[in-house]
């Protein structure tokens, strides 16, 4: 008689699913001193999902497999390994010999796409590092810890839609009707935050110098317009309300993303906008069936690399397979 061993391959491991997240709103306020800039951002998260597996090893590597794998930096500056070491020292493992793992990141969001990728991963590896360990911290304290290491990871633990203050990282749940249909249309090259925030600083500079617009940056403003619509659950009212103060900047650095943007809009988009620092483009469509009939006609139009359809808003960053052994 034969015997058949069933390999639980998930054995001592533990995976997290991480959503993307687009800005509804991004109102970006004066420079501080710290190198960020004061925010109001309405996040919203969407059905484009990254999974990070974590597993106990002698020390802590990375593996990154899929979309725009190969140009995210693995070792210490990896966000993914810099969200573990920081659970481990929050917990007290680190120094006990006991906080290597071995982190494998299955990645469809694009990098330095303005979608919180890097953040996500961060999430995803608090969430999975949490499971493993069993060291039993709140999403709110794994957000603590996330947002010293990226300023959207505590939104990508909590997802569904909220309101952004700080640098991003203070959240408030926003109450939101119904499900939101998008195309998100990518890029073919990326942009790093940090130099559309500075080109976001230089094209208000030129404007002051121009137009004798006031130096002062005005503190940015949450749009009670958009809540309300987001509340009424109608995306014709939420489409013409989307706004995000990086958008001329990203434009300005990679002018070819107006040809997206109209395209989108010819096409019938409830709203066409730019994601967060981009170059990702996000169009808003009524349902699934328009959402679809847009895809095929920016993918049609030429104007990007590959084009997803997704839905919001969508639940942050959660463990789907544990095989964690106490
Ligand atoms: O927080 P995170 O590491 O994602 O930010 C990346 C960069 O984006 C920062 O170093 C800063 O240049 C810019 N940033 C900013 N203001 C924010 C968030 C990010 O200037 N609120």
């Amino acid at each position: 008689m034969t015997h058949v061993t069933q390999i639980d391959s998930s054995a001592g491991s533990v995976t997290a699913r991480v959503p993307a997240k687009v800005n509804l709103q991004l109102s970006v306020g004066p420079l501080r001193d710290d190198g960020y800039h004061d925010l109001v951002t309405v996040f919203h998260a969407v059905s484009l999902f990254d999974e990070v597996t974590v597993r106990k090893a002698d020390r802590t590597s990375v593996a990154v497999t899929g979309e725009g794998g190969p140009a995210v930096p693995l070792g210490p500056v990896n966000l993914a390994v810099r969200a573990a070491v920081a659970l481990a020292r929050a917990t007290g493992r680190r120094g006990r010999g006991a906080s290597g793992v071995r982190i494998e990141i299955r990645k469809r969001i694009p990098i330095a796409a303005g979608l919180a990728g890097g953040s996500a991963d961060a999430a995803a590896a608090l969430v999975a590092c949490n499971e493993l360990w069993r060291t039993g911290l709140s999403v709110a304290e794994l957000g603590h810890i996330g947002a010293q290491i990226g300023s959207d990871v505590p939104f990508a633990l909590s997802g569904g839609t909220a309101v952004g203050l700080g640098r991003g990282e203070r959240l408030t749940t926003a109450l939101v009707s119904g499900s939101y249909h998008w195309v998100l249309a990518f890029g073919a090259a990326g942009l790093a935050t940090p130099d559309v925030y500075a080109a976001c600083d230089r094209l208000r500079a030129a404007r002051v110098a121009r137009d004798g617009e006031p130096s002062e940056v005005p503190a940015p403003q949450l749009s009670t317009d958009l809540m309300a619509a987001l509340r009424s659950g109608d995306p014709a009212a939420v489409g013409p309300l989307l706004s995000n103060d990086l958008q001329p900047a990203a434009l300005s650095l990679q002018p070819l993303l107006r040809r997206a943007l109209s395209a989108g809009r010819e096409h019938g988009a409830l709203g066409a906008i730019v994601s967060g620092s981009g170059p990702t483009c996000a169009f808003l469509a009524a349902e699934p069936d328009a959402a679809r009939d847009l895809a095929v006609a920016i993918t049609g139009a030429g104007v990007c690399r590959a084009v997803v359809q997704v839905a919001g808003p969508a639940q942050g960053a959660c463990v789907v397979e544990s095989g964690a052994l106490a």
